[in-house]
């Protein structure tokens, strides 16, 4: 806590991943509704490089057109690996002036993508013992991985659609296999994805041999793994948010986002529609605030349950806490319903569908801190070490002995 008595989030944004500007602009939506009676808030951006960097100017968007200048009116920071030390210190100390820059009660992630949203972050605040909002490190790297997620939604009885997966070097190796082994199990067409990517990056639907072949040269350039789907034809697709951890979670209201070709795309996502779409509406990219959406989406009151039920079903099934968007996608020649995908920081961190919810942006991140702070005081009630030292016990077989 710091001296006024406030609690210190630390917005933590950016990063090495191709969501990076979307990470910004979700970040800032956040820093700008944090309850300031009750909270200060730090930024922390990380660069594209992965460099770390806190200040003012990371507030305020328009300072991200020219980064040289942004980068030089902030103080460039870094945090270390000790278990309890929860300080960002500064990479260029001044004479006579303290190295530590901020210290931090809680971290809020607003990261997207890879190296973000998959665990990475998640697994340097496991290190500090820095309490931080969102779902750990399994839930994390489980709900960025399309393949894994779809394994343990399947497993757990949660309704996918087909697939097939692969590794870019079984592709470089093993072409034609793979080939067979995705047109035996699938018919065209399909869907191909990178498994680790987000924000549409890298998807292409393809309808014959060829562009799968290309597709999936595309889709090694992202990842080393590949997932090809069955391409839902008449799909509908309804997203839904839950808030909460595993003992406790809630579904948001449901929101159709409108999508302007085959996929929806990063342009729909986040320009406002087609190609043309930020420039058309003359405005800037507001994130996920800017996708067309229907909320709460037009549904039969039966298909509004059964996603929300789902919802909240994939959110313990995963393991996640705090908030989540989970996607579905309708298939309209069937009334099937499938997850899609679960995204485990949810771009503008889905606030849009809570205030529909009746929970107002500033109350989100209130329930985020508690719900961080709550899991990291329960991790520290189990034990992470015995008291008995095995180097006092004579061991029979030297330090060689074996791990039973
Ligand atoms: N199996 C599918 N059938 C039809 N369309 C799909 C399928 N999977 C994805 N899409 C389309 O592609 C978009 C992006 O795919 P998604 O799996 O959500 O990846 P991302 O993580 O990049 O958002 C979806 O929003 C949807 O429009
Ligand atoms: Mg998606």
């Amino acid at each position: 806590m710091n001296r006024n008595g406030k609690t210190n989030i630390g917005v933590v944004f950016g990063g090495r991943s191709v969501e990076n500007e979307i990470s910004v602009i979700t970040a800032i939506q956040a820093m700008e509704a944090v309850d300031t009676d009750k909270y200060d808030v730090t930024p922390i951006y990380i660069s594209k490089q992965g460099r770390w960097y806190t200040g003012e100017a990371l507030r305020h968007s328009e300072n991200y057109k020219h980064m040289d200048q942004l980068f030089a009116s902030c103080e460039e920071v870094y945090m270390r690996p000790v278990y309890g030390d929860n300080r960002l210190y500064k990479v260029h100390r001044r004479p006579f002036c303290s190295d530590v820059a901020a210290e931090i009660d809680v971290i809020l992630p607003a990261l997207h993508g890879t190296n973000c949203e998959d665990g990475s972050v998640q697994g340097a605040f496991e290190m500090t013992g820095i309490p931080y909002a969102g779902c750990n490190v399994l839930a994390s790297a489980n709900g960025m991985d399309k393949i894994t997620m779809k394994m343990i939604l399947a497993q757990s009885g949660i309704p996918v659609v087909d697939y097939v997966w692969l590794t870019d070097k079984e592709w470089y190796d093993r072409q034609q296999q793979v080939i067979d082994r995705v047109e035996g199990k699938l018919n065209y067409p399909v869907i191909v994805k990178p498994a680790d990517s987000g924000s549409s990056v890298g998807i292409e639907a393809v309808h014959d041999r060829e562009h799968l072949i290309e597709a999936i040269e595309n889709a090694t350039a992202y990842s080393k793994r590949i997932i090809v789907e069955h391409l839902v034809e008449q799909l509908r697709e309804i997203n839904c948010s839950v808030l909460g951890d595993y003992y406790e979670c809630e579904a948001s209201v449901c929101e159709a986002p409108v999508r302007s070709g085959e996929i929806l795309s990063y342009q729909d996502k986040y320009l406002g529609g087609g190609k043309g779409g930020a420039k058309r509406g003359g405005t800037k990219s507001q994130g996920m605030r800017s996708t067309v959406r229907e909320i709460p989406a037009r549904l039969p009151q039966q298909t509004t349950d059964l996603i929300r039920t789902t919802a909240v079903e994939t959110f313990k099934t995963l393991g996640c806490d705090g908030v989540a968007r989970i996607d579905f996608m309708i298939d309209e020649a069937t009334g099937k319903v499938y997850v899609n995908e679960i995204n485990t920081i949810p771009g503008s961190l889905s606030f849009y569908l809570w205030e529909a919810s009746g929970v107002s942006f500033d109350r989100l991140i209130d329930r985020l801190v508690d719900i961080a702070l709550r899991r990291s005081r329960e991790a520290s009630f189990k034990i992470t070490s015995y008291k008995e030292n095995i180097f006092n016990y004579s061991l029979g077989g030297g330090t060689k002995g074996s791990k039973a």
